[in-house]
């Protein structure tokens, strides 16, 4: 096993000693580093921005740099500051309170930053949606989140269904304000009249502060309801896993609609005071290649996804850079492939470290640490302050080298606190004082964790998480289908592409057109990552008796693999 381990660093990190840190550490250490522990009254905005813009020797600092191909700014902590109160201000004018839901839907921009940080400064509660969601997806989550306000721009506006939204009372629109239909409410104009000072509304640590929608095998998206309290655990992994220092400059890779956009590419580094890198437009090698050089990033989250797309553009693009501003590199949401490992150490002559975490978890669980020696293809092992095992489906610990289900124990600071509006739903996460993940893995004797598989019908495309069911309502919904059944089918380069099966309504034929016909409606009334790449005609899904699709029987079909237990098939 030895040749297969890549040792940790031994220069100076914010976790020194994983080992020791990990039998001493309480969270209770970890607040000591706000004033709230005093005070207990807190707001995440607060402590990511204004305090740093209070900082004589950090106001001036950058905290966004944005980088898209039309637009370049950048805003200091000062700055953000006040365009957060502003837009705050506007929000108030609105008679927006806490607690309400407002939801932004839009491309990365600094206005997402400074509104996203607004409506958390009101005390509301932040819902990002990801810019490429159509109609259905959108109005599945306004809906179910009651959201009384949307933030968008003009151009994803024909993708909100407003008369299917009674509670969305109002819709602000960031563009040109000719561009701004009567009765929408237009940020620039709003904002150049709002007061750049606001009184900051102060939460409890439980108060709602983000819901991020995220999908399971069954039924519709469910609205992970974060609260401020999660704030303990961004800013503590942003020290020991991002292992964020003062001058660093760190560039997260994802969007702000998914988890890892939020916790890593807005909590942990402002938290941390450290300048943040966004990076709006398309993915392009030479693009992200550039960024590192242009803007010296140090510390670096991506996923395999982008850097197996890297890694298929080749040794000649990246002898085109110099990138050896980088010190930190991470990945994070799908399996991360020890050969993708080996290509960063030729790249960069760094590791890429491993994280596991979860929507549900708010922050990282399970990670790879700059000291610990990385053993490619694991996981690694759980931060202090967390304890993780494999247990049983009865939720008794399982011995190393066990597959099971990987748990968490329950009650780390940044853990979802509820399922929005269905109590049943949240609840079934935790079994004998264990969250149970859904994924399956097993752990060495020496504690590393190494993922095996999801145990549930959940994709994940290209780090993106995707609901075979709403897939399958949505291509229902087309004239020419009568049944769907959709899988995840393993892609060298993708982790998972949608595969979806379909059968025909009478009167139809199979054609290409008709297939690509049906994988366009999903794509235009769903969204564009969740459409099928393969479609394949079949005369029948298989069902269980109660009509619940067997989507492991189509998938054991696919792979050649036998078909398992088939008892509840129906006829
Ligand atoms: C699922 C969660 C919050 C991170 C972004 C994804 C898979 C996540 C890893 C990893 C293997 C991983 C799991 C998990 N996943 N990280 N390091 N290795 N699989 O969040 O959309 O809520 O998806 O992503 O299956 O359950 P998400």
């Amino acid at each position: 096993m030895s040749e297969n381990v890549l040792k940790g660093s031994n220069k100076q990190h914010n976790l020194n000693n994983y080992e020791e840190t990990y039998q001493n550490f309480s969270w209770d250490e970890a607040k000591q580093n706000f004033t709230w522990h005093e005070t207990g009254k807190v707001n995440i905005a607060y402590e990511a921005v204004d305090r740093h813009a209070e900082n004589p020797d950090k106001k001036d600092q950058v905290a966004l740099q944005y980088v898209s191909p039309d637009r370049k700014e950048s805003l200091t902590f000062d700055q953000l500051k006040k365009q957060s109160n502003q837009f705050a201000n506007v929000l108030k004018d609105q008679g927006i309170e806490k607690g309400d839901r407002v939801f932004l839907f839009m491309p990365r921009s600094p206005e997402f930053y400074a509104s996203f940080l607004g409506v958390l400064k009101v005390g509301a509660i932040a819902g990002p949606l990801f810019e490429a969601f159509m109609e259905q997806a959108v109005q599945d989550r306004l809906e179910d989140s009651e959201a009384v306000m949307l933030i968008t721009t003009p151009e994803l506006l024909s993708r909100v269904p407003e008369d299917q939204l009674p509670d969305l009372k109002k819709v602000v629109l960031v563009g040109d304000s000719t561009d701004i239909p009567d009765g929408y409410i237009d940020y620039h104009q709003e904002m150049a009249q709002a007061s750049e000072s606001f009184d900051l509304e102060w939460v409890d640590l439980e108060d709602g502060m983000v819901i991020h929608y995220t999908s399971g095998s069954t039924g519709k998206p469910k609205g992970v309801y974060h609260v401020h309290n999660a704030m303990i655990q961004h800013y503590q992994t942003g020290k020991w896993v991002l292992d964020l220092q003062e001058n660093d400059v760190y560039w997260c890779t994802a969007d702000p609609g998914w988890v890892t956009g939020t916790s890593y590419g807005i909590f942990a580094p402002w938290l941390n005071g450290v300048t943040n890198v966004v990076v709006g437009g398309r993915f392009s090698p030479e693009a992200w290649y550039g960024t590192i050089d242009d803007y010296q990033i140090s510390v670096w989250y991506s996923a395999p996804t982008a850097f197996r797309k890297l890694m298929s553009s080749g040794k000649e693009i990246v002898d085109d850079f110099k990138l050896d501003s980088v010190r930190h590199i991470l990945s994070v949401g799908e399996p991360l492939n020890p050969e993708v490992i080996h290509w960063g150490k030729k790249a960069f002559n760094l590791r890429i470290h491993d994280t596991w975490w979860m929507t549900e978890t708010g922050a990282q669980l399970i990670c790879n640490y700059p000291t610990m020696d990385i053993r490619p293809g694991s996981m690694g092992k759980p931060i202090p302050g967390v304890t993780a095992a494999i247990v049983d489906d009865q939720g008794e610990e399982l011995p190393p080298n066990q597959m099971g289900n990987l748990a968490i124990k329950a009650g780390w600071p940044a853990q979802m606190r509820a399922i929005w509006k269905r109590p049943e739903k949240f609840e079934s996460y935790f079994l004998n004082g264990w969250y149970v993940s859904g994924d399956s893995a097993y752990q060495d004797e020496d504690g590393y964790f190494w993922f095996q598989g999801r145990l549930d019908d959940v994709i994940n495309t290209s780090g993106e998480r995707v609901g075979p069911f709403e897939v399958e309502s949505k291509l229902i919904e087309h004239e020419a289908v009568a049944e769907a059944g959709v899988i995840g089918k393993p892609d060298p380069e993708r982790g998972e592409i949608i595969k979806a099966f379909v059968a025909l309504n009478d009167g139809y034929e199979e054609s290409e057109d008709l297939l690509e016909e049906i994988r366009q409606f999903v794509k235009k009334g769903f969204a564009a990552h969740a459409a099928p790449r393969e479609i394949e005609v079949t005369h029948a899904i298989p069902k269980t008796r109660s009509g619940k699709i067997m989507r492991r029987l189509l998938k054991s079909r696919e792979l050649g693999l036998p078909e398992g237990d088939t008892s509840t098939l129906e006829e």
